[in-house]
């Protein structure tokens, strides 16, 4: 058996240690599965949880990443990407010399773009997509198809606490690429310059005292679209409408506070998403066909 190297946590709360695991067979890739070559693992806030915490009981070692940015070695009999294209997808467990991966979840790194920036993508990518254009999320319409069309994504607003995060940070540009008519933030006032960039149409300040009254003004209406990105849970839900149903999603798996759900009166929906794309999960709208594996 080949061995490589990986980068795992052997012990909960401990250091990461290298270790030496088992290479991955070419012989035994399933179908739609790709072997890569590693180039770039992609890292996140998730990762530092299960060094702390190993929320899911993952047995030891736990190789960490949860990105990947590779050169195709082999595809699996239902995959035709060119050997030796880089591409980048989800992978849990990236940090090894060489990967199995989804290749339906995958794409060629586009050109103009480095392994290392391609890696950002994966996970916080199709967190804030599904966040924004899936049922599990927010249910616009996904920009590009029929529905999207004859839609006024003009008259719609999006709250998104956490603007300064990676995922709100993309959320903030799928919502001006949709064409969101109000996208309003909470970051640090340092972030501003940046986020307005993107597509916020206003930033409020997270350190300030009145950021409720701040974020109402901003949105001049009843606000039922909100997107909690680090863990304001409570926050989101004060926001919402005390008059129309309001659907705050989280990606943190937050608990609202006893004292703001008895506030609250109006009905709401509070979903955590997860961005992980599982084809036993339905997510094969995220599958990337034919040409759009080359430009996404
Ligand atoms: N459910 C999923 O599938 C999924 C997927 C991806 C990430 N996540 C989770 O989402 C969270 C964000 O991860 P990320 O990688 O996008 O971002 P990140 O790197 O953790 O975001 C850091 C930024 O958050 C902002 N921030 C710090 N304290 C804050 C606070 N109290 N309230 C609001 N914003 C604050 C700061 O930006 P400013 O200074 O500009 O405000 C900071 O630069 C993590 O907990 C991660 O594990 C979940």
């Amino acid at each position: 058996m080949s061995l490589q190297s990986a980068v795992a946590v052997t012990e909960v709360g401990q250091p990461v240690a290298k270790v030496t695991i088992p290479r991955p067979e070419e012989s035994k890739l399933a179908d739609h599965e790709l072997l890569l070559k590693v180039t770039v693992a992609g890292m996140s806030p998730f990762d530092a949880k299960i060094r702390d915490w190993n929320p899911f009981g993952l047995p030891f070692p736990i190789v960490l990443g949860v990105d990947v940015v590779g050169v195709v070695i082999k595809n699996g009999s239902n995959m035709n990407f060119p050997i030796g294209s880089h591409v980048f997808v989800q992978k849990l467990g990236s940090i090894q010399e060489f990967a199995v991966v989804d290749g339906r979840y995958a794409a060629i790194v586009p050109e103009g773009i480095t392994d290392a920036e391609a890696a950002l993508y994966p996970i916080n990518a199709v967190t804030s997509a599904k966040v924004l254009f899936t049922s599990e999320g927010l249910g616009f319409p996904l920009p590009g198809t029929a529905e999207a069309a004859s839609f006024d994504f003009s008259a719609q607003h999006i709250v998104i606490l956490g603007g300064g995060t990676n995922c709100g940070k993309l959320a903030i540009q799928f919502a001006r690429l949709a064409g969101i008519g109000r996208i309003v933030v909470t970051a640090s006032a340092s972030s501003g310059p940046l986020l307005r960039d993107l597509g916020a149409t206003c930033v409020v300040d997270r350190q300030s005292a009145n950021i409720e009254e701040q974020i109402r003004a901003a949105i001049e209406g009843e606000i039922i679209h909100v997107f909690d990105a680090y863990g304001n849970v409570d926050l989101g839900v004060s926001l919402l409408s005390e008059k129309k149903k309001g659907t705050l999603i989280d990606i943190i798996q937050g608990k609202v506070s006893a004292e703001v759900l008895e506030k609250k009166k109006a009905k709401f929906d509070h979903r955590f998403l997860q961005g992980y794309l599982d084809q036993s999960r339905g997510d094969q709208a995220f599958q990337l066909q034919g040409h759009r594996r080359h430009g996404l």
